[in-house]
């Protein structure tokens, strides 16, 4: 009887600390600071095939802040960057703050 006692102890135990780790997880995932998170995405995935110069080039076929976001989108659909919409996003206005000011 000792035992079955510990058991469902251990389970709850075991419960809650699953718990309290999706809720961690659950705000983690939340930006609360897109330009910062965006320049952190990109600083990390987007230096591959060309530098910031390229945001700053003469004839940019970027002008608006959709084609930005489509731009962004296709170069990281073609080099398999694992982001979530909202990291793109991110980078979208990073980009726009830093570069483009649509
Ligand atoms: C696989 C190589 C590659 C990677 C990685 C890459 N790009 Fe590009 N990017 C290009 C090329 C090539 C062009 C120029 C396209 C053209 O001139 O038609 C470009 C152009 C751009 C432009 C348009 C610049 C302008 O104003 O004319 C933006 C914005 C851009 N990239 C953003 C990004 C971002 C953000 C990332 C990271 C997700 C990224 N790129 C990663 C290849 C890449």
């Amino acid at each position: 009887m000792k035992t079955l006692t510990k058991k469902i102890f251990n389970f709850l135990v075991l419960l809650s600390t699953m718990s309290i780790c999706s809720i961690s997880f659950a705000s983690e995932g939340e930006i609360t600071d897109p330009i910062a998170h965006g320049e952190e995405a990109h600083k990390n995935h987007c230096y591959k095939c060309h530098t910031d110069d390229i945001y700053t080039r003469e004839n940019s076929f970027v002008k608006s802040i959709d084609a930005l976001s489509k731009q962004v989108v296709r170069c990281k659909e073609g080099s398999d960057i694992p982001w979530f919409d909202e990291d793109a996003d991110a980078v979208v206005q990073f980009l726009n703050k830093k570069y483009y000011r649509f």
